[in-house]
């Protein structure tokens, strides 16, 4: 029997998650939960499931296996916590919530009914990143010495929901949301953890009060230094990763793809396999279901994102380093 699956929130990223389930034939989707009932009942219509506007009733009816989480950040904490003790194992979107007292909390909820927890940190399955790490860990380019993280996107667009430009909903602007692929990809791909801290950002967008910009100087505990601009201004689109290595360079395009440099010219390296990223993450998570053991991303290693997150807002208010405890 394929475990059955329900999901909150039917918003943007809802429908990679379905299609992601219709792929496999060790889930079956059951049910979608929105308050915006318009929204709620387009998705549903999509995907042949039934549609709730209450997702506790949802839950109480629907008995599901895994629950998916795709909520505004401020409705992480309590979703989390009430699906945790009605015994669902979750799959809670990225950033895992507001700050790191919130992450004790659904930690300890998860705790207490043994249910899995997983945070949607999709950067650990995109194929092009899954062949860095490799290229990393062999040392085929030598040491890796420092990362370079561009971002930009034009963030105060009409179409971008509100919620996302409300402090006290989003927990910051483009940095909390997509600052977090970006931390998250330092930390993955060199498997340590942000030590220390410099942001300068910027609060100069046409809607809301959240940053619009940020460049953060960082260092992890293994000794990489890493640097992550990002522009949620007008401009061109970007999100580009560079890898300096003693040896050699990659350059990873999110979605496209990878590039490997050893002699002054950029060449393509395809990565083995094309999956979906969030087919790979379901798979994570059924491995640790049954498997009785962590998923790759656990509600530990997504709560040292949001630490390194709550250090760039720090640092850019005092002005000074921040130092994060990497024991
Ligand atoms: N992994 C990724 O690459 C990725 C990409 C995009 C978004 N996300 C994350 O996914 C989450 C959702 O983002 P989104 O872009 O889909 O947002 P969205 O605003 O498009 O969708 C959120 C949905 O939640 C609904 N909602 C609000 N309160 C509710 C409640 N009490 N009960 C039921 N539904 C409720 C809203 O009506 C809305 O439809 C965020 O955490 C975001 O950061 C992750």
């Amino acid at each position: 029997m394929p475990y059955r699956v329900v999901l909150i929130g039917a918003g943007i990223i809802s429908r990679n998650h379905l299609n992601a389930i219709r792929q496999m034939k060790e889930l079956s989707a059951a049910a979608v939960a929105d308050i915006d009932e318009e929204r709620g009942r387009t998705v549903s219509g999509e995907y042949g499931i039934a549609y709730y506007s209450n997702y506790k009733e949802m839950i109480r009816i629907e008995k599901p296996d895994i629950v998916i989480i795709a909520l505004p950040h401020f409705l992480h904490e309590e979703c989390a916590i009430w699906c945790a003790a009605q015994g669902c194992h979750l799959l809670l979107e990225k950033p895992m919530a507001l700050n790191v007292k919130q992450c004790d909390a659904i930690l300890g909820a998860a705790r207490a009914s043994g249910v899995k927890l997983m945070v949607g940190h999709t950067q650990h399955y995109w194929p092009a990143n899954l062949l860095a790490k490799t290229f990393i860990e062999s040392g085929v380019l030598g040491k890796l010495l420092a990362i370079q993280d561009t971002r930009h996107l034009y963030y105060f667009s009409e179409h971008r929901p509100a919620w996302f430009l409300d402090k006290a909903k989003a927990g910051g602007g483009i940095l909390m949301n997509l600052g977090a692929h970006s931390i998250d990809k330092i930390q993955w791909l060199t498997g340590s953890r942000i030590k220390k801290v410099k942001a300068a950002l910027s609060y100069e967008g046409t809607r809301g009060n959240v940053e619009g910009s940020g460049c953060i100087f960082l260092e992890t505990s293994s000794g990489v230094s890493a640097v992550i601009v990002q522009s949620g201004y007008a401009g061109v689109a970007r999100d580009e990763t560079e890898l300096i290595f003693t040896q050699g360079m990659i350059r990873l395009v999110s979605a496209k793809g990878m590039w490997v440099s050893r002699d002054g010219r950029y060449e393509e390296v395809k990565p083995p396999c094309s999956a979906d990223p969030f087919v790979l993450q379901f798979e994570d998570l059924l491995q640790a279901i049954r498997q009785d053991a962590e998923p790759g991303s656990t509600g530990e290693y997504a709560r040292s994102v949001i630490a390194a997150l709550e250090a760039v807002y720090r640092s850019d208010e005092m002005g000074v380093e921040q130092t994060l405890d990497t024991e």
